[in-house]
């Protein structure tokens, strides 16, 4: 995993890395059974060049906890494209299929049995460029080499919209429920008990 953060952190393939402060490749326990997803790094991100940290990134660490998950503990947390768009756009889908291979890479290594969709960038990427978050979220999908994903919303969708957000713990409540059927029986999670 060391060497290829420090193969993907010497990238120049999109014009991305033009811009942005770092490459923020991931982080996390590198054999976890379960990913999370997102789009791409911040603006707190591209600073502090680790993923999920700014005010998204506080709501996904609860969302983590109640599920029973800690990136320190027992779960990896990636991007779909390791280097922030210039203020905060979408990345294309150039950008997103030029960084694939880099988050192929980090997949294989890890290799989960769950992979968590955040928002639609993520969606899109895994499922298809036709992929609807607000049509899919709570469906599961089963990617080539049998990996489990959950597209649900984005952290940052669910702060822009509370309302959202009881449907998105259903789609949570979905995941810890197939963690512990593939993973993990005795699986804790606070929110939501055995
Ligand atoms: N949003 C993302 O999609 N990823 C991050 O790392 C932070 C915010």
């Amino acid at each position: 995993m060391e060497h290829l953060r420090q193969f993907v952190s010497g990238c120049r393939l999109c014009v991305l890395r033009e811009q942005a402060g770092t490459v923020v490749f991931g982080e996390g326990v590198a054999n976890s059974r379960i990913v999370f997803c997102g789009e791409g790094p911040g603006a707190d991100e591209d600073r502090l060049g680790r993923p999920f940290v700014g005010r998204a990134g506080k709501l996904l660490d609860q969302m983590l906890e109640a599920m029973g998950f800690d990136r320190r503990q027992n779960a990896y947390i990636l991007n779909v494209v390791k280097c922030r768009p210039p203020d905060n756009r979408t990345p294309t889908v150039d950008e997103r299929m030029t960084c694939y291979p880099h988050l192929q890479a980090q997949l294989a290594l890890i290799r989960p049995q769950i992979l968590v969709l955040l928002g639609a960038s993520a969606v899109k990427t895994f499922v298809g460029e036709q992929a609807q978050v607000g049509k899919l979220r709570g469906v599961w999908q089963l990617l080539d080499g049998g990996v489990w994903a959950m597209p649900t919303y984005h952290p940052a969708a669910l702060l822009r919209n509370p309302a959202w957000k009881a449907a998105a713990w259903e789609d949570l409540k979905q995941v810890i429920d197939k963690y512990r059927e593939l993973v993990d029986p005795e699986h804790d999670a606070p929110a939501h008990p055995r």
